[in-house]
């Protein structure tokens, strides 16, 4: 992606979400100097002026007149309600308004941004760090951006779109928050781990390369994961024994679909 194709990109909010994307467009080749950053943290702010980024502490010393390609708004749903209407003034009718904020649907977006007539939602997850992310789009007007789009987010993982601007409360739950329930279960294996005796660093090293190993396996493997399951539980053996207290009561089955279905009812309340 050349920058000729993108142009002059704002970015409001660097922190985990905005500054994983900016690293991913630096690593792509989009040049730092058309990247211009708002951010209140100064430290972020240090960091991304050093590589070379326009860096601003707030809306009010950006320029006047000047007017963005792309503008990617990575701040928390709250503050955007609360400040988000200071930016309109550089928003202009060809802008496209990427905004990867939980919950916020495109219709709120042009209602606190008037002049934003392009608002694509974009719903990234954190392993978009380590260019592992699944970003998942959804936008009335995806045919005209979906290249653009795609190619700005190319480096950072699988990008998916949905149809229909719903479907992003479900998204929201299972990719966008899906990392953190991953994170738990892999602490509470560490955890059981520890139970049953083995020293702290062994329980890590175990339990986590474990759930890194498995993970890599269902990528790289043809089987569903139902089957790859079948496949390592012999009759009578230790992972029986072991799976049939998981999945006992259908307990733990039960408790994902609740967690999803309670991160899905948050996403429509923040809508
Ligand atoms: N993190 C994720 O896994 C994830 C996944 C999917 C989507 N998202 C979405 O990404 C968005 C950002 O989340 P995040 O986790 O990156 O949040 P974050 O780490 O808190 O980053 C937001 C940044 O914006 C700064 N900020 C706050 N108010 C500001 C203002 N008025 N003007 C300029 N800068 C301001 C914050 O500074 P302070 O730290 O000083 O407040 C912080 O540096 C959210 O809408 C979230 O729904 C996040």
């Amino acid at each position: 992606m050349s920058n000729q194709e993108i142009g002059k990109i704002l970015v409001v909010g660097g922190g985990r979400m905005g500054s994983a994307i900016v690293e991913g467009w630096l690593k792509q080749g989009v040049l730092p100097s058309s990247i211009y950053l708002i951010d209140q943290n100064i430290q972020i702010l240090e960091t991304f002026k050093e590589k070379g980024l326009h860096t601003f502490s707030s809306v009010e010393n950006v320029p006047e007149n000047t007017l963005f390609d792309v503008f990617l708004l990575a701040l928390k749903p709250q503050i955007i309600v609360q400040h988000v209407a200071d930016f309109n003034r550089l928003i202009s009718a060809s802008t496209c308004l990427i905004s990867v904020a939980a919950g916020v649907m495109v219709n709120t977006l042009k209602q606190m941004l008037p002049n934003a007539k392009h608002v694509v939602r974009v719903m990234p997850n954190t392993p978009a760090m380590i260019s592992k992310g699944v970003m998942v789009g959804y936008s009335d007007q995806q045919a005209e951006f979906s290249s653009l789009i795609e190619s700005l987010f190319a480096t950072l993982g699988h990008f998916f779109w949905v149809s229909n601007e719903d479907q992003m409360h479900a998204v929201t739950a299972v990719s966008g928050s899906g990392p953190a329930y991953l994170f738990y279960f892999a602490q509470c294996f560490v955890e059981s781990a520890k139970a049953l005796g083995l020293e702290e660093n062994l329980a890590q090293e175990l339990a986590l390369k474990t759930v890194i190993g498995s993970a890599h396996l269902i990528e790289q493997s043809d089987d569903d994961v139902e089957t790859l399951r079948k496949n390592v539980t012999s009759p009578n053996g230790t992972t029986q024994a072991g799976l049939e207290a998981l999945m006992r009561d259908s307990i733990l089955k039960n408790r994902v679909e609740e967690c999803c279905q309670h991160a899905a009812k948050r996403s429509v309340e923040l809508s």
